[in-house]
C-alpha cells in the first residue's frame, strides 16, 4: 500500500525522521537556510501533511490538493492562515506545552539580563574597558528582588514565568482576557487592566499570542503609561509591540530599557535601530531553543501526523472543529 506522503521544510532529527519513516514517505527539502517558496510549492502539492515551522499561506495551500494536516513546529501559530486551512478542511495542529518551562526560563534570563546590564557589563569586559576596580559604578543597575513584573497574558508561559518571579520574592500583576481566580488565589497574583499593569510594574512581560486583537497592543500610548524606570521584556512575538514607538521611547529614556527576543522583522537587519542601543538586550528569537525542547517540540508535531495518517485524532489541534466535519 502506498504510504501517505508528508513535506518537511528541513531535516529532523534521526528519530523523528525513523518514525515518520514507518508510515509516511517523506518529501525533505535539504538544502541550507530558509526553505525557497518554490520548493515549498512543489513539497505541497503532493503531500497529504505538512511538519515544519513556514509561512503556510493560503496561497501554498491552494497548490495543495491531498493536503489534510500542517503540524507547525511551535505553540505560536501565526505563521499559518489557519482560516483558510479550516476552509479547506485541513486540520492545523502546534506543540504547546512542552516548550513553557524553556521559554519562560529564557524570559526570566532577558528581565535579569535587561536589569543587571549583563550585556553591557560583558562588552565592557571583553573591550578592555575594565582598567579600574571602579568599574562597577558605570554599569548600576535595578533590582529584580521585591520589584513589581506585570504579566500580559497569563497562559501556559506567562504563568511559569509568574512562578519564577515568585522565587524572586516579587508582586505580581497579570492583565488577560480570560481572568484566572485559581491562580489568584493559589498564587496571590493581583488581576488589573491593563493600563494600571503598565503604570505599576518594574517589568512588563508580554506573553499574549500574535493576532490582529493583539497587533500593536503596545505602542506610544501604552509605552508612556510605564514608569521611566520600567523595563519592556518581550519574548512573545515582535508585532505585538509597535517598534517604531518602541525605538522612540528608549532613545528619549521614557523607559529604563529592553528585553526582545522577537522583533517585528525577523531576522532583524543590523540596520534596526533597536540593536544599536545600549539598553537594549537582543536574541535572535531563541525562546524555544534547548537541545530536549525542540526535539521535544518536533515530537509532538510528528506524533501529530502520524496520529492522522493513522486515522486517530491529531494530539494538539487549534482548529478540531474541522475533525468533526
Ligand atoms: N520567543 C519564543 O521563542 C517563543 C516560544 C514559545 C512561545 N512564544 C509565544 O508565546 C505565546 C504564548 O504562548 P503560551 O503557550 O503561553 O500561550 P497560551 O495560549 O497558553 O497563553 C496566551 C494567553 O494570552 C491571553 N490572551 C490572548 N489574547 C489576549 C489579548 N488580546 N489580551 C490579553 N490577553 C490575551 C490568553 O487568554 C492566554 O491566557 C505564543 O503564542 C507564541 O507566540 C514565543
Amino acid at each position: 500500500m502506498l504510504k501517505p506522503k508528508v513535506f518537511l521544510n528541513r531535516k529532523l532529527s534521526e528519530r523523528t525522521m525513523t518514525s515518520l519513516e514507518e508510515s509516511c514517505e517523506i518529501l525533505l527539502w535539504d538544502g541550507v537556510g530558509h526553505c525557497p517558496l518554490e520548493a515549498a510549492r512543489q513539497g505541497i502539492a503532493q503531500a497529504e501533511a505538512v511538519l515544519g515551522h513556514y509561512p503556510w499561506s493560503s496561497e501554498l495551500m491552494d497548490c495543495a490538493p491531498r493536503l489534510r494536516i500542517i503540524a507547525n513546529i511551535g505553540v505560536g501559530f501565526d505563521n499559518v492562515d489557519v482560516a483558510a486551512a479550516s476552509r479547506r478542511g485541513i486540520i492545523v495542529t502546534n506543540t504547546p506545552d512542552v516548550l513553557t518551562e524553556t521559554t519562560a526560563d529564557l524570559t526570566f534570563a532577558l528581565l535579569l539580563a535587561a536589569a543587571r546590564r549583563l550585556c553591557e557589563a560583558e562588552r565592557f569586559v571583553r573591550n578592555g574597558e575594565w582598567t579600574t576596580n571602579r568599574g562597577s559604578e558605570a554599569l548600576l543597575g535595578a533590582d529584580v528582588h521585591h520589584a513589581t513584573l506585570g504579566i500580559i497574558g497569563l497562559g501556559r508561559i506567562g504563568s511559569a514565568v509568574a512562578r519564577r518571579a515568585t522565587g524572586f520574592d516579587m508582586r505580581v500583576l497579570y492583565y488577560d482576557i480570560v481572568r484566572r481566580p485559581d491562580l489568584e488565589d493559589r498564587h496571590g497574583y493581583e488581576y488589573v487592566n491593563l493600563d494600571t499593569l503598565l503604570g505599576s510594574s518594574d517589568f512588563v512581560s508580554l506573553h499574549v499570542p500574535l493576532c490582529p486583537q493583539t497587533v500593536g497592543l503596545v505602542g506610544q500610548r501604552e509605552l508612556g503609561l510605564m514608569k521611566r524606570t520600567a523595563y519592556l521584556i518581550n519574548a512573545s512575538r515582535g508585532p505585538i509591540v509597535n517598534e517604531p514607538a518602541l525605538v522612540e521611547a528608549l532613545r528619549e529614556k521614557r523607559i529604563a530599557g529592553a528585553g526582545l527576543d522577537v522583533f517585528t522583522i525577523e531576522p532583524a537587519g543590523v540596520d534596526n535601530p533597536l540593536l544599536m542601543m545600549d539598553n537594549v538586550v537582543t536574541l535572535p528569537h531563541v525562546g524555544s531553543a534547548t537541545v530536549a525542547t525542540r526535539l521535544a517540540m518536533e515530537t509532538l508535531a510528528a506524533a501529530n501526523v502520524l496520529a492522522h495518517v493513522q486515522g486517530r485524532p491529531p494530539l494538539t489541534p487549534v482548529n478540531p472543529e474541522v475533525l468533526g466535519r
